[in-house]
């Protein structure tokens, strides 16, 4: 169910673009559809992106019903609503534990792909034996890195959205649905 409820956060206005109800259910499916895929005999390491794909990835293991392991990983290349064009930060787990293992990165939001590509390239290096991205969110209008979002649950127009994770300039991650800020 796609809402148009708008709602006040201190001195600014929100419009919802997808309620949580909505959000809740796409994290079900897809949760289904990579146990699914990684079958009985899998143990995927999923590793979440920081700061954005926490909520998501909270709701998503919350709902994968087999076995699985969890790192975090911390990589950002924003600044307020625009892409800076260069990751800043590679910080977190041990990437010696992806050596043989079928690894999956959740992650928040998959916009120019520029996140995403630098972490793959990062994570080949120590010889996983797959690597699946599951996104949130993807624009494909944004889209100019060579990436396959195997994984995702919508896919959205170019439009800078907050919620449920997601933030601009720190703000809005707690909301538990999806909001394009009101002018
Ligand atoms: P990319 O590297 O250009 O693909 O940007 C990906 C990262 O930018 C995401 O992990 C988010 O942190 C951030 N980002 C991109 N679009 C949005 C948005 O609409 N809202 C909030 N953060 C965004």
């Amino acid at each position: 169910m796609i809402s148009s409820e708008i709602i006040s956060v201190g001195a600014d206005k929100l419009k919802c673009l997808i309620n949580s109800d909505e959000i809740r259910h796409k994290v079900d499916l897809l949760a289904n559809q990579i146990r699914t895929d990684m079958g009985e005999e899998e143990t995927p390491l999923f590793i979440c992106v920081l700061k954005g794909a926490f909520m998501f990835a909270s709701d998503l293991l919350k709902a994968y019903k087999g076995s699985c392991e969890l790192e975090f990983i911390r990589l950002s290349s924003y600044n307020g609503t625009k892409s800076l064009g260069k990751v800043k930060k590679l910080i977190g787990m041990d990437f010696k534990e992806v050596r043989e293992r079928r690894v999956v990165i959740i992650e928040d939001i998959v916009d120019t792909g520029l996140t995403i590509r630098t972490l793959l390239d990062h994570l080949a290096v120590f010889k996983p034996k797959s690597i699946d991205i599951a996104s949130l969110f993807v624009k494909p209008a944004r889209l100019c890195h060579n990436v396959t979002i195997k994984y995702y649950c919508f896919e959205i127009p170019d439009a800078f959205i907050v919620g449920y994770g997601l933030d601009y300039d720190e703000k809005y991650r707690n909301l538990p649905a999806i909001y394009v800020i009101q002018k």
